[in-house]
């Protein structure tokens, strides 16, 4: 039998699915890699993609609004925020190699039956991201962060503790805006890759290759409303950027969506700041499944973030719904920050 020798002319440019870029980076940084991660991802791609779905026809379907009822977070849930949490647990259910995962939509972390023994991964995620936007046609998403699952953990113990974990253990991170394009940008710790989502087959398609932040950006990004809340040092620093002092005239942009404020500042450098205020003493931001996974794109990417006294990574976490304020931008922003408001030396950011 004369061997065939098959060229793909692919009618599409060279595609590189999300799947296949994970499976990739994994032989090339771990060779014995088995595949399992990227078993994990493709249940969150999954998820987003049913989630997307949803989003992209809110106002056709009776997933507007409010649920009638209030999270953990003491939030009105939208309806959204169930059918995206939903997505996930099933997503991330059906996958053996996950033992723990964490949602802020559910008061508990949830360990699924048998798996603390054969499990291996731990999935924080937000499921919907800028739900207030929903109604309103503007760009939400899903943020979620990777981590190894303990050692010796019983099915007695509290699965939360698995999840306590400071941001430096993360495996991975990423999230997806659901924007004017579908997006996903993950890192696994060797830099960050931005897919989007093409509808006309269902694939997320390599479209941001190692996404670095710009030294200096021309956007700050803070609720300026909570401007008398802020602490001085905060307000100094904001007139600061304000003044051209940076040697540029600063805009403001605030979308109210993480995902999507923090996107742009990945793309166009610049700063978000969610400083504590007088009704979130500890910021609003939550840790594991906010700011850890902001703060680990941003350092790949070549940003830092902070608390406003040292870097998020650090922060040795006590709840799973702890918050925290959310400093996140480039490298000249980040040190002009430093110097404002955070203790000289106590971040990366030389
Ligand atoms: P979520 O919808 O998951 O609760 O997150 C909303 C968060 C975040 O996306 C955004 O940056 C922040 O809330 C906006 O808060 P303010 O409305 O207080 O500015
Ligand atoms: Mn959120
Ligand atoms: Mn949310």
């Amino acid at each position: 039998m004369k061997n065939r020798h098959v060229t793909i002319r692919s009618a599409e440019p060279c595609i590189i699915t999300v799947e296949q870029h994970i499976l990739q980076e994994q032989r090339r940084h771990s060779p014995h890699a088995t595949g399992s991660f990227s078993w994990l991802l493709s249940g969150i791609t999954l998820a987003t993609k049913m989630t997307e779905a949803r989003v992209r026809r809110a106002g056709l379907l009776d997933v507007l609004g409010k649920a009638g009822n209030v999270n953990v977070q003491g939030e009105e849930q939208q309806k959204l925020d169930i059918y995206a949490d939903e997505a996930l647990v099933h997503c991330l259910g059906v996958r053996e190699n996950v033992a723990v995962i964490a949602s802020e939509e559910n008061e508990e972390a949830i360990m699924f039956d048998g798996r603390e023994g054969t499990g291996k991964y731990v999935v924080v995620f937000d499921p919907l991201d800028g739900s207030s936007n929903i109604d309103v046609n503007v760009s939400v998403g899903t943020i979620f962060s990777i981590l190894e699952l303990p050692p010796n953990l019983s099915s007695s113990d509290d699965a939360s503790v698995a999840c306590l974990q400071p941001g430096v253990k993360q495996l991975a991170a990423g999230y997806v805006v659901y924007g004017s394009s579908t997006i996903m940008v993950y890192t696994t710790g060797h830099g960050v890759h931005g897919f989007t989502l093409d509808p006309s087959f269902g694939a997320y398609v390599l479209s941001h290759e190692n996404i670095r932040i710009p030294e200096q950006g021309s956007y700050y990004s803070s609720n300026d409303a909570y401007w008398d809340a802020f602490p001085q040092p905060y307000r100094d620093y904001i007139m600061h950027l304000r003044s051209g002092a940076m040697g540029r005239q600063y805009g403001l942009r605030y979308i109210g969506s993480l995902v999507a404020d923090f996107h742009r500042t990945l793309l166009r450098g610049g700063i978000f700041l969610y400083p504590p205020t007088e009704k979130h003493p500890s910021g609003k931001l939550r840790l594991l499944y906010e700011a850890n996974p902001v703060a680990f794109i941003a350092e790949q990417a070549g940003g830092f973030a902070s608390d406003g006294t040292r870097p998020i990574m650090e922060i040795e976490p006590t709840e799973i719904h702890q918050r925290t304020p959310l400093i996140v931008g480039g490298k000249s922003e980040m040190k002009a920050f430093e110097e404002f408001v955070q203790p000289v030396g106590s971040t990366q950011a030389k």
